[in-house]
């Protein structure tokens, strides 16, 4: 079925509602000669005032808290480890800043940073972006993912949450077969924590197991050393397909000099243990030697043109801007979580011209599904629209294989509900038992579903329905915030009683709970989840279409790449 006969049959239905609030017909017959469009959708026109008069001004100041909270703490983490070490690296180490870098390396200014606020107020301490800079940009057409150490936070070391942010940048590059940057400045381990991030699994030599995994997947990877790599610090550029070091900036050793001296009693210079000549002629851990910061980021332009990259055709895509501004989004995002959302006034302030083809729009209307176009890519749309009852479960996990069959990405808009009522009867116990029943059959499909997933939290992110509404566990290959958002198992205003073993020496009383209560309201929140990387960052409400486009235009890449784990990696020397 083409497009128009769907936005006739939406036209009609829009016409004959009944709802006062609804807007009037957009105009969605369509003229000779012009491009089918979509419908829009019933209710989506009411403001926020319109819709919650007795909240409005609270939400809004408080959303606005969250706002300023973001741009406060984006301005802090963007001075990296402060202004000495900013000095001890420009003037004193003769190195350009992590941005500079990034600014001489990409084709234009888009660039989509990952996670800005992974590290703060972590049990141990601040550590500004987890020390180092992910996200995805261009360079030479072609979309790349970023991992770049910032050597002014503890010179570029490692910490635990610098290696899950690693982690998770090298995941988005294999779920979205991107080519991989590295510009490796560390000086490895952050040793006070070695614990914490050599000897499991998902430690640090995850990164270096990563790196071989993707090369066998025949993912590019790219590494320039453009400062003192020493121990974990240098496996990463050894390990890349291809390596560019910056002469007199670059090094690379598993013991630096002061620890050769110790061992040896030799006195020897960077240079002379590991610099560019010496990487470059005598032991072949590198395959590039640039005389400059510049030379180095054209040599690795120059990399890219010899991949043999196939890349999406050029196409400039036609699309009508929602009818309702972006920036009322900040009002719409929802503060407290003891009602329901309605999600449509937000739908029209995200979709191309505010049209929307919904799917069973009268059934299991807790749940709103359809298609939508953003910034001219066709996107399925998954939202709580209130509690995930059986029959918008039911509902989302037919819709989501719709999805899955015709190769269409789902964006979730995921605020779901802070708790479930507890059934006081054995009808309620019923229903409640036939609604998980239809969550797990939601979740299989979301799962299972082979196509690109957004999700975006709008408001809450609580418990097994968030599973439904691809959570992290759930693997989008992106998921954001909005400040406003609450990510916990319940709500804290949901627990009345002190969960008490029997054996246990706690007594359960009033202290107690409030205690309790407390720290899951301060580890519910939007930043608490960012710091620790659950996240791929927060966005504010009103960048909210530009981002979801864009990871939409990122995600089409991999159509283009070869996908196949049947070969080998790349074995260096
Ligand atoms: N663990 C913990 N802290 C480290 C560290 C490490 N591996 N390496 C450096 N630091 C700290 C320094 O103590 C210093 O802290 P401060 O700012 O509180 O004084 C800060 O990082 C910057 O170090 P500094 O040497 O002043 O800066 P630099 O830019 O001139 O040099 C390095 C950075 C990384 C090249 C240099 O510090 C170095 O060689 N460190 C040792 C690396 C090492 O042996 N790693 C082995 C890991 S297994």
């Amino acid at each position: 079925m083409a497009w128009c006969c769907l936005s006739q049959i939406y036209y009609q239905r829009e016409r004959q509602s009944s709802d006062p609030a609804a807007p009037g017909p957009g105009p969605c017959s369509q003229a000779p000669g012009e491009s089918p469009q979509l419908g829009r959708v019933q209710g989506l026109c009411p403001t926020a005032d319109q819709l919650w008069p007795h909240r409005q001004r609270t939400a809004r100041a408080d959303t606005g808290a969250g706002s300023w909270q973001y741009s406060e703490l984006l301005c802090k983490v963007s001075k990296g480890g402060g202004e000495n070490a900013i000095l001890r690296h420009t003037q004193r180490n003769k190195k350009l800043l992590v941005r500079e870098r990034l600014r001489m390396l990409l084709d234009d200014e888009t660039f989509l940073e990952l996670s800005p606020f992974a590290g703060f107020d972590l049990p141990y301490g601040d550590v500004p972006a987890a020390g180092c800079l992910t996200g995805v940009g261009k360079i030479c057409g072609v979309w790349c993912v970023f991992m770049a150490n910032d050597a002014t936070v503890k010179g570029g070391t490692i910490y635990p949450i610098s290696v899950k942010k690693q982690l998770r940048a090298q995941q988005i590059a294999v779920q979205n077969r991107l080519l991989s940057v590295y510009l490796v400045d560390s000086g490895g381990a952050f040793l006070p924590l070695q614990a914490e991030l050599f000897p499991d699994q998902s430690h640090g030599g995850r990164v270096f197991y990563n790196e071989a995994i993707m090369s066998a997947m025949k993912i590019p990877q790219v590494a320039v050393v453009c400062g003192s790599c020493t121990a974990g610090g240098a496996y990463v550029p050894t390990r890349a397909q291809e390596t560019v070091i910056e002469d007199k900036i670059g090094s690379m050793f598993l013991a630096g000099p002061p620890l050769v001296k110790a061992a040896t009693g030799e006195d020897i210079s960077p240079e002379d243990l590991g610099g560019a000549s010496m990487h470059s002629k005598v032991s072949g851990c590198v395959d590039h030697f640039a005389s400059s910061e510049k030379e180095a980021y054209e040599c690795v332009r120059n990399i890219i043109l010899t991949l043999n990259y196939e890349l999406p055709p050029e196409e400039t895509l036609e699309y009508d801007d929602p009818l309702y501004s972006a920036e009322e989004l900040l009002g719409l995002a929802p503060r407290g979580y003891s009602y329901t959302l309605h999600i449509k006034p937000i739908l029209s302030r995200l979709i191309d011209g505010s049209r929307f083809q919904e799917f069973k729009a009268e059934y299991g209307t807790t749940l709103v599904t359809g298609f939508a176009h953003m910034e001219g890519h066709l996107v399925g749309i998954v939202a709580n629209n209130g509690e995930l009852t059986h029959d918008a479960s039911l509902k989302g996990s037919h819709f989501v294989q719709l999805c899955s069959q015709r190769s269409i990405p789902i964006l979730f808009l995921q605020n779901t509900a802070p708790h479930a009522p507890e059934p006081t009867s054995l009808s309620q116990a019923e229903d409640h038992t036939n609604r998980l029943k239809a969550q797990a059959s939601m979740m299989a499909a979301v799962a299972c579903a082979a196509v690109p997933k957004i999700t975006l939290v709008i408001g809450g992110c609580y418990g097994n329905e968030s599973y439904a509404m691809c959570g992290r566990s759930f693997d989008p290959n992106f998921l954001f915030l909005w400040p406003n958002a609450r990510v916990a198992l319940v709500d804290s205003k949901h627990i009345s009683t002190f969960p008490q073993a029997r054996d246990d020496d706690c007594t359960g009383d009033d202290s107690e709970l409030m205690h309790l209560k407390e720290k899951l309201e301060e580890e519910s929140s939007a930043f608490h989840s960012s710091a620790r990387l659950w996240d791929d960052g927060i966005i504010l409400p009103q960048n909210s279409r530009k981002v979801i486009a864009q990871c939409l235009t990122i995600m089409k890449q991999q159509k283009y790449q070869i996908a196949s784990l049947q070969h080998n990696p790349v074995i260096r020397l």
